[in-house]
């Protein structure tokens, strides 16, 4: 089959896998033992004929191929493994250092605010950041940017490149930029295409903009919120086995409602509960006087609550104040 994937082990390495099982697998979409790894027995039910139990066999057998012995750790092995593991540059000084010392792998990031208060911006600076080489703050990766809102922007790609001193050429090529017509085309897109790019092209940095549109437009009304919430679970409960499995970094935007607090109105990111409690890091944007914009920590289990970063945006991207 094709020689080993670079996720280190072929579909037929698995116990219980033959040739046969391999193909129909690949058939399907699936493109190693590590990708075959992050589905569950329902899931894999759901997209071939196998039996509940095979598949349940087959997933226990991938998983501890993939995963070995190296699923428990001391809490001195975990410190060191996190000490490897580097942080990406959000290439604004004041934002690495409110995220302490930039984007952790293994995570997930919301940014959400009102209209024009950098989310996008920000979005392009670390689709060109997560190409900078280590020592500049980056880890030479490439991105996957899953566009929803039709904001992705060639030329502000560009003007960030040459900023930071790339070639925006080459930034561009290493910049997968995926459109996605419904929540299942998401979903479809994450679970499978995503994966692929993250084994084969070197992704280290997944970008949704905006996760929250699209399930606001298919899903309306109050009698389809609980429907809504559910799909959104699924679908960042698999950014989070993706971003665990493969080691890399996840940013999603979100939108802001008005939620109503007595006589006044707040700006909450949209999404309710299920959004709150996935996204590892929450950050909200807003604009302060002139065209300084402020990044706060709205929610976070390592970051301090409330403390805040300074930023504007300018022809070259996002900036320090
Ligand atoms: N070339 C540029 N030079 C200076 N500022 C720019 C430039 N391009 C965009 N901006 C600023 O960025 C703002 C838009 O930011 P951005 O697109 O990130 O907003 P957003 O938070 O994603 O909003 P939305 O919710 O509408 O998607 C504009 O209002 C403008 O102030
Ligand atoms: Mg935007």
């Amino acid at each position: 089959m094709g020689g080993k994937s670079t996720s280190g082990y072929d579909l037929e390495d698995v116990d219980g896998i033959g040739p046969k099982t391999a193909q129909m697998l690949q058939s399907r979409g699936i493109i190693s033992a590590r990708h075959l790894a992050l589905f569950t027995p329902e899931e894999l039910v759901d997209i071939t004929d196998m039996t509940p139990d095979r598949a349940e066999k087959i997933l226990r057998n991938a998983r501890e191929l993939v995963f070995g012995q190296k699923r428990i750790l001391k809490g001195s092995e975990l410190v060191k493994t996190m000490q490897d593991m580097p942080r990406l540059t959000t290439g604004v000084k004041s934002i690495d250092k409110l995220l302490g010392g930039g984007l952790e792998p293994k995570a997930t990031y919301e940014f959400a605010g009102e209209f024009g208060t950098g989310k996008t911006q920000l979005c392009h600076q670390l689709a060109v950041t997560v190409q900078l080489p280590r020592d500049k703050g980056g880890v030479a990766g490439a991105c996957a940017y899953i566009d929803t809102e039709e904001a992705f922007s060639p030329s502000r790609i560009e003007a960030i490149a040459k900023r930071f001193g790339l070639d925006p050429q080459q930034v561009l090529d290493n910049i997968y930029v995926m459109k996605v017509v419904n929540a299942a085309d998401l979903e479809d897109r994450i679970k499978f295409d995503i994966v692929k790019l993250v084994e084969q092209c070197n992704v280290k940095l997944i970008i949704i903009d905006s996760i929250i549109a699209l399930y606001r437009a298919e899903f309306k009304g109050r009698e389809r919120l609980a429907e809504r919430q559910q799909r959104l679970n699924y679908i960042l409960d698999w950014l989070m086995r993706i971003a665990k499995v493969y080691n890399i970094y996840i940013v999603m935007t979100n939108q802001v409602l008005d939620v109503p607090l007595g006589y006044i109105e707040v700006k909450r990111p949209a999404g309710g509960n299920v959004l709150a409690h996935a996204v590892t890091h929450r950050l909200f944007l807003k604009k302060s006087r002139d065209d300084v914009r402020v990044m706060e920590v709205l929610d976070s289990p390592r970051l301090p609550h409330k403390a805040t970063a300074t930023f504007r945006i300018t022809d070259k991207g996002v900036e320090d104040t």
